[in-house]
């Protein structure tokens, strides 16, 4: 894993993501504002000992800084007034940026993280077709739809690679693939050792098939996001690189804001699409945040 950071971060920055990756991520909450302003959300919690700094990106999100019991045993958290998630996390459904009226499917939906901030985003209008494969994972996902007050939601086991047997064409796609979690490390150390190269190979494989069928189930001027929780070259330039090097219909597009740095167009001796640098790196070292990949892809 190392020996593949040199490659694109190189000696210094592979130590400081090596050193950042040490820090714990200190928790944060996204408000639901379905079902509570932020300022009364901040005031019910800070009664009760809890201390919050605004997270500059997102204006309803808060990291946390004193804890004074479990946040996700309170009564604001059963009453579904906020949602714990991880600033990088929150950024996805930024990005996409549904509106009330669009029809939109979250390709990998469960557990919902992502898919009850887009029903946050379109309003609880507009139609929202959220998509896992694992039947084990339906439940919490269903869970946090009821939790957090999400109506403008259709929940389907199946998977996503098959998107063509909907038949339909929609206007906006979340595409959080699944991936080896190498961007997750300073969540869960164990990730250093438990992923392989053949892991990643193995997703990469997916990813592209997977990034195959949204690209195909766009409207035209429609836009997909694809990201990950990965900061491997293989997991999300590369698959979008040999995605999109053949298709004409499609433009990768400048994300709006900077939160990120510059996506790759050149690594491991391979030169890769100019339109790569509009995608976002972020890294525990530069960002403090989890490490993570975006790139927002529209249907010309
Ligand atoms: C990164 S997690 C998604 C997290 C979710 N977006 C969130 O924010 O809570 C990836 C998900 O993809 C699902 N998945 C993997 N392969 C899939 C496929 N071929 N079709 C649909 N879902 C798939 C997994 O079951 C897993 O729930």
């Amino acid at each position: 894993m190392v020996e593949r950071y040199f490659q694109f971060l190189g000696l210094d920055g592979t130590v400081d993501l090596l050193k950042a990756n040490e820090i714990p991520l200190a928790p944060s909450i996204r408000v639901n504002t379905l079902k509570i302003s932020p300022l009364d959300l901040r005031q019910r919690l800070e009664i009760k000992g809890f201390k919050f700094e605004p997270i500059k990106w997102i204006p309803y999100g808060f990291k946390v800084l004193k804890e004074s019991y479990n946040l996700g045993s309170s009564h604001e958290f059963l009453q579904g007034y906020y949602y714990l998630q991880n600033a990088a996390s929150m950024l996805s459904a930024v990005i996409l940026d549904p509106k009330p009226t669009d029809t939109v499917i979250d390709m990998c939906a469960a557990p919902g993280s992502k898919s009850t901030h887009l029903s946050q985003l379109m309003a609880n209008e507009g139609t929202l077709i959220l998509i896992d494969r694992n039947k084990n994972r339906i439940p919490a996902l269903e869970i946090n739809l009821r939790r957090l007050g999400v109506m403008n939601s259709i929940v389907l086991n199946m998977d996503a690679i098959k998107l063509s047997k909907l038949n339909i064409k929609v206007d906006k796609i979340l595409l959080d693939a699944p991936c080896t979690g190498e961007g997750l490390i300073r969540q869960d150390p164990l990730r250093k050792r438990s992923k392989k190269k053949a892991d990643i190979e193995k997703m990469a494989l997916i990813q592209r098939k997977l990034l195959n069928a949204g690209l195909n189930a766009l409207k035209p001027g429609g836009t997909l996001l694809y990201c990950t929780c990965s900061i491997a070259p293989e997991e999300n330039e590369l698959v979008v690189n040999d995605i999109l090097k053949n298709l004409k219909k499609f433009k990768i597009i400048d994300i709006s804001k900077k939160y990120g740095v510059k996506g790759l167009t050149k690594v491991f001796g391979m030169k890769l699409l100019e339109d790569l640098h509009f995608s976002q790196r972020l890294y525990p070292h530069i960002h403090d945040t989890i490490g993570f990949y975006f790139c927002l892809i529209k249907k010309v």
